[in-house]
C-alpha cells in the first residue's frame, strides 16, 4: 500500500485528497507553513503534521508526495523530495518558469517517480480523442479555446490583483495563460506533439501586471498549425455547460475532425465532457458522451496504480516541462513582436 505525504494544504489539495481516499491510499504525513491548515487535514486522517515539508521528506515511511503548494514553490520541493528518493505528483503548472521546470524535468529524468497533474487527459472523453486521433492521418489545424469567467474586464480588480507584484505574478508565473491556458497547451501538446515555432500576443491591462488574455498560432512539426486563445472573460453564460466556463479543442486532419468539450474544473461531477467525431470519409457523426467524472481523482488513482506497477508517471515531467517551455515561448513572442523558434532549454531524454 502506498502512503502519502501531502505539501500544501490549500485549495486544490481537496482534488488530491479525496483521489488517496478513494484508492484506499492512506495519508500520512502532511504539510503546509500554515499550520491550522495542515492539522485540518491531518485531523481527518490521523496524519503526522509538519510546517516545513524538508521535515515530511525525511519522514521515511513516505512513499509518494503530492506538491500541491502554490507554482512558484514546487521547483524547490520537487528537487528536495526527488533527492529524498520520494515519488511524486506535482500539480500543474509544473513551476513557475521554464528555467525552474527544466531544472526539475532534468532531475526526475534520472528515474523516480514523477507525474505533473494536468488532470484533464483524464476526462474519458480526452482519453477517447487521443485514441481516435492514432487513426485519422495528419493534423491539419487545431483550434482551442480556454475562456474563463471573470469580472476582470467590467470591474476594477481588487487590491490583492492589483498591488503589484499581484499574487498571480508572485505564484503562479502569471495570469490566465499559466492558470487555464496551460491546461489546454498540454492537451494541444499530447494530441500532437510539441510546435516548432510559435507567435504569441498577450494582453495585460493598464495597472494589472499579469495577463487576462493570450492568443498564439503555434507551427506542428508536420506542418499543422493551431490557433490558441485563452482569456478571462465577461460572458458568463458562454460555453458547453452555459456558466461562462468555454474550453473546447477543435481538431481537424486528413481524415476527420474532432471536437471536445470540457466542464468547469472543480464542478466536474455534474456534467461530462463531450467529444463528437465527425468521420471525413463517411460523414457520420458520433457523439461521446461520457458520464460525469471527476479527472483529479482518475489521475491520482492511475498515478497510483503505475508507481506500484514500476511504470513512469503520467503527464510526465516533460510533459509538465513543455507545456512551461511553450508559455515562455508566448511570453517572449509578445514582448519581441515576432515569430519565435521553440528554443529547448532542456532535451528530452530517451
Ligand atoms: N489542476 C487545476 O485545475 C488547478 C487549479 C487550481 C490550482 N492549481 C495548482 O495548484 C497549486 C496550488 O494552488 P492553490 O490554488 O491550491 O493555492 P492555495 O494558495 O489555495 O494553496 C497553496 C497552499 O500551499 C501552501 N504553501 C505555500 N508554500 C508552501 C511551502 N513552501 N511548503 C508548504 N506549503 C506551502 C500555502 O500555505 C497554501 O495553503 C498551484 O500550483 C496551482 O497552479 C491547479
Amino acid at each position: 500500500m502506498t502512503r502519502i505525504g501531502l505539501i500544501g494544504c490549500g485549495n486544490i489539495s481537496r482534488f488530491h485528497i479525496t483521489g488517496y481516499e478513494l484508492a484506499g491510499a492512506p495519508i500520512i504525513h502532511v504539510c503546509d507553513v500554515r499550520p491550522e491548515a495542515a492539522q485540518a487535514v491531518a485531523d481527518r486522517y490521523g496524519a503526522r503534521v509538519s510546517t516545513d515539508y524538508r521535515a515530511l521528506l525525511d519522514d521515511p515511511e513516505v512513499d509518494l508526495v503530492s506538491v500541491t503548494a502554490l507554482s512558484s514553490a514546487h521547483r524547490e520541493i520537487c528537487l528536495a523530495a526527488l533527492d529524498a528518493g520520494k515519488a511524486v505528483i506535482c500539480e500543474k503548472t509544473l513551476t513557475d518558469t521554464a528555467d525552474a521546470s527544466a531544472d526539475v524535468y532534468r532531475a526526475a529524468a534520472a528515474g523516480t517517480f514523477f507525474a505533473t497533474a494536468y488532470m484533464k487527459r483524464f476526462f474519458p472523453a480526452a482519453q477517447k480523442a487521443k485514441e481516435l486521433l492514432t487513426d485519422m492521418g495528419q493534423i491539419i489545424s487545431i483550434y482551442a479555446r480556454s475562456w474563463q469567467p471573470s469580472d476582470l474586464w467590467n470591474t476594477p480588480p481588487s487590491q490583492i490583483l492589483s498591488n503589484p507584484p499581484s499574487r498571480l505574478r508572485l505564484h503562479y508565473g502569471g495570469g490566465v495563460l499559466p492558470c487555464g491556458g496551460s491546461h489546454i497547451l498540454d492537451l494541444i501538446h499530447w494530441f500532437a506533439g510539441p510546435p516548432v515555432s510559435l507567435c504569441g500576443q498577450v494582453y495585460v491591462p493598464e495597472g494589472l501586471d499579469f495577463d487576462i488574455q493570450a492568443n498564439a498560432l503555434l507551427w506542428l512539426e508536420d506542418g499543422g498549425i493551431v490557433h490558441f486563445e485563452t482569456c478571462w472573460h465577461p460572458l458568463a453564460y458562454a460555453g458547453y455547460e452555459r456558466n461562462g466556463w468555454d474550453e473546447r479543442l477543435e481538431v481537424n486532419t486528413t481524415q476527420g475532425r474532432l471536437d471536445l468539450y470540457t466542464v468547469k474544473w472543480d464542478e466536474p461531477e455534474r456534467n461530462g465532457a463531450l467529444l463528437v467525431h465527425q468521420d471525413g470519409k463517411s460523414g457520420q457523426v458520433t457523439e461521446y458522451r461520457y458520464r460525469a467524472v471527476n479527472p483529479f481523482h482518475l489521475e491520482i488513482a492511475e498515478n497510483l496504480r503505475r508507481f506500484e506497477a514500476g511504470e513512469p508517471g503520467f503527464p510526465s515531467a516533460w510533459d509538465g516541462y513543455v507545456v512551461d517551455e511553450i508559455i515562455a515561448h508566448i511570453y517572449a513572442s509578445a514582448e519581441q513582436g515576432r515569430v519565435v523558434p521553440m528554443r529547448w532549454r532542456a532535451k528530452e531524454s530517451a
